[in-house]
């Protein structure tokens, strides 16, 4: 593993073995135990757009590992001013261990893959979101032991949360059912790869049917970061497509419910649900935290052997 660009580039077993490292990274996180495994790195974080939740939990895990990050709006990078991906990648491999950038454009992020010579993870882009989703896949693994032979179901916008979690689920053994409106499926390069999974992949335009017997229900926002000019369309294009108490009663009594967040009430998801399912969405991000942290030690070279 090289770079994470998208959650392709894992196998299943890789997957795996970052949610092992990021359980025991959590353990020592929670028990005061020092890791400082990646002392004397750094990590560049480009960010294209806003973010809460990526930028803390990158720039206090690379603390907690020992290493310091670095915040670098794209605004303030001659990349603004018309500088080839190129050549900043080139350049900021010169100074830095690792980059971490959200991007707009997925094959931005792919550039950076390509000229730098040092290992870049996807901090989002308009294709996937590989971070969130080990995060959301070492949360349903707490939740509920292990991985396999479960069913997940995703309500919403064919999108790079979508995307990922597609990829993610099957590549574990979970499987996957999809409900978005017509017109907003997931990428075709995923329902590609989904196809060679057979049954564990369902796409259907009810919630209802997708949420049947999940054991994780998952949901975003209709209106992602970026596609704020399509606002009106989308809302009128995606009522009917939340998660609201008659899709979770579809789903497993025990059934879990995860949000990425930001979260907008009354839309994607109620406000009751998300409130009585608030313990499951917030481990989800504090997750971010543990699962980047197994990501930057296996790509930064910090990684340890416990006997
Ligand atoms: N879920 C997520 O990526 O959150 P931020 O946009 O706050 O980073």
């Amino acid at each position: 593993m090289k770079h994470l660009t998208r959650l392709m580039d894992l196998s299943g077993e890789e997957i795996r073995d970052i949610l092992n490292l990021a359980d025991q990274l959590k353990y020592e996180t929670k028990h005061n135990i020092p890791h400082p495994h990646l002392q004397g790195k750094t990590l560049g974080m480009i960010f294209e757009k806003v973010s809460t939740r990526t930028r803390v939990s990158f720039e206090a895990g690379m603390y907690q590992l020992g290493g310091h990050a670095l915040f670098l709006s794209s605004k303030e990078l001659q990349m603004f001013r018309g500088e080839p991906v190129e050549d900043t990648a080139r350049t900021l491999s010169r100074y830095v261990s690792g980059l971490m950038i959200r991007a707009f454009d997925q094959g931005e992020v792919d550039s950076f893959a390509r000229y730098a010579g040092i290992p870049v993870i996807n901090g989002m882009t308009d294709f996937a979101h590989p971070c969130q989703v080990l995060a959301d896949l070492m949360t349903v693994r707490e939740y509920k032991g292990s991985l396999e032979g479960l069913k997940m179901a995703y309500i919403g916008d064919g999108n790079n949360m979508c995307n990922s979690l597609i990829v993610g689920a099957l590549q574990t053994g979970m499987r996957i059912s999809v409900a978005c409106p017509k017109g907003y499926e997931p990428a075709p390069e995923v329902l590609a790869f989904a196809e060679k999974y057979g049954d564990a992949f369902e796409l259907t335009h009810d919630p209802v049917k997708a949420a049947e017997n999940a054991d994780d229900v998952q949901t975003d926002v209709w209106v992602s970061s970026g596609m704020e000019s399509q606002s009106e369309q989308r809302h009128r294009d995606f009522v009917g497509y939340g998660v609201t108490a008659e899709v979770m009663a579809a789903a497993r009594e025990d059934a879990i419910l995860q949000h990425p967040l930001p979260a907008h009430r009354g839309e994607e998801i109620s406000g009751e649900l998300f409130e009585a399912h608030a313990g499951e969405i917030f481990d989800e991000a504090e997750n971010r935290l543990h699962a980047q942290k197994a990501v930057l030690m296996k790509l930064l070279g910090g990684e340890v052997t416990r006997g």
